[in-house]
């Protein structure tokens, strides 16, 4: 018997369903499943020999699953019912009661918070990975002179090694995020029933524990219906994407005959199919492309809760496809920055020619006659003007005669001279955070903490 008095439509059950996607929740399913039974042991509604045979059954289907034998039918609806019919399948009517004292929406709530803490876990592993290929990368090319940009107009030279560092640091940001969104995946929805609580005063502190959770929600209808959790995982997520982009975009301008600042190893490129001479960096402009996808699958959980009177409702069911989807193109898309970077290569002779550029010197120039006590705003002028009549002349800073330095006061002039001496530009950036080889020293160990105390941090263990 059931209150439907006719079949569902072939339509309506098309639009229902979840499990062309939700199976993706079945380890998590049976693990919860698992727990569950054990719960609903010490509350003695399964006895020994029961809870035994359920455990028994859950552990068969999670290896069908793993074996890739599960075999899905056409009424599962979704991954919980179709793990409990296969389950009575298995076992014989007992299975149906595993579903005492837990409804579908306390247990989805609970798999996905499963599921977002282990995708926010394997995202810090993967930056790891990435981050530890930069520190490497950084070493090796700690005083390769490059220039740097604003406005993509060559601005000022800096070590390449401290171009890199500035992408580690974007990342080990990032892992702090996904840190968080590890954190708000520590309350249980488990035993919150379908939104009011349960009619067994099950204990939800010893559940909780059992699945590594550290407390059960406070509320009930905020257990089920919250979906904070994956949203964190998102926002952590697109920003990273974001990162990645970034870094992608300027491997695609760096591989460039234009640029051609570095080369990408024949594994992480492809050809053209006419034109032979082609080499593409088709994953760096990937991780270009893919990011705005992962930002939109934030927008999309955004507008799922949006205005969502509490509690469960059907739409929460669309949490999922955006969030997966997210989680498969940045997992790839950090594995596979981390293999192109590398094995990347730099042309050290195309990177010093650039950086060397003495226009670059520019701000150094007035900063020389500012230690001469000129205001910074007239050495600004000055030097602005000596940068002219040597573009205009077609020469560089240091072929303007002596005449042509007239209105650089004397006591300056020599010091002028010495800022365009090579190599002055860089070194001279001794701030904290600079690029003069002595900060990049200290760069490079405070990297090396923040790489050990990340890899060292219990979400690891997770
Ligand atoms: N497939 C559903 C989802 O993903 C599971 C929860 C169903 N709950 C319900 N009351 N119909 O959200």
């Amino acid at each position: 018997m059931s209150r439907f008095g006719e079949e569902q439509d072939p339509l309506f059950r098309r639009i229902n369903s979840s499990i062309s996607f939700d199976w993706r929740l079945a380890s998590f399913d049976v693990e919860q499943s698992q727990a569950h039974a054990r719960a609903l042991a010490r509350l003695g509604v399964l006895d020994d020999d029961e809870l035994r045979q359920i455990s028994g059954g859950l552990e068969r289907v999670a290896a069908e699953f793993e074996g890739g034998s599960f075999e899905f039918n056409q009424d599962d609806e979704d991954i919980h019912m179709a793990i409990e019919r296969r389950l009575t399948e298995l076992i014989g009517a007992l299975g149906g009661k595993l579903h005492t004292a837990r409804s579908r929406n306390d247990q989805v709530a609970t798999d996905l918070a499963l599921l977002v803490r282990s995708h926010a876990a394997r995202a810090i592993a993967l930056l790891e990975s990435l981050m530890e290929t930069l520190v490497t990368q950084a070493e090796a090319h700690r005083d390769w002179p490059a220039p740097s940009y604003t406005h993509l107009q060559r601005a000022q030279p800096v070590y390449l090694g401290h171009h890199l560092l500035a992408y580690f640091w974007m990342f080990e940001r990032d892992a702090r995020r996904f840190f968080r969104a590890a954190e708000a995946t520590t309350d249980m929805p488990a035993g919150s029933g379908a939104l009011a609580g349960l009619n067994w005063d099950l204990d939800r502190e010893a559940l909780a524990a059992d699945l590594g959770f550290e407390r059960p929600y406070a509320n009930s209808l905020d257990a089920v219906s919250n979906r904070d959790f994956a949203l964190d995982y998102l926002s952590a997520a697109s920003i990273c994407a974001m990162h990645l982009s970034r870094l992608g975009a300027e491997i695609v301008l760096w591989s460039s005959q234009e640029f051609g600042f570095c080369e990408l190893p024949d594994s992480f490129a492809s050809g053209s199919s006419i034109m032979p001479q082609k080499k593409n960096p088709d994953a760096a402009e990937l991780l270009r492309g893919k990011a705005p996808r992962v930002a939109s699958s934030l927008m999309s959980l955004l507008g799922t809760m949006h205005a969502l009177p509490l509690a469960y409702s059907k739409d929460l069911q669309e949490d999922k496809e955006p969030l997966f989807d997210a989680i498969d193109n940045l997992e790839l898309c950090l594995a596979a920055a981390t293999g192109m970077l590398a094995g990347i290569s730099f042309n050290r002779e195309r990177l010093a020619a650039a950086a060397a550029d003495e226009m670059l010197a520019a701000t150094d120039l007035a900063d020389a006659l500012v230690q001469e006590g000129v205001p910074f705003r007239e050495a600004h002028g000055l030097v602005g003007g000596l940068v002219r009549t040597a573009v205009e002349s077609g020469r560089s800073l240091s072929e303007l005669t002596d005449s042509e330095l007239d209105g650089v006061p004397e006591n300056a002039r020599g010091a002028v001279r010495r800022a365009l001496e090579a190599g002055q530009t860089i070194e001279s950036k001794v701030s904290a955070g600079g690029t003069a080889s002595a900060r990049i020293t200290d760069q490079l160990e405070g990297a090396r903490a923040a790489l050990a105390a990340l890899v060292g941090s219990p979400a690891q263990a997770s």
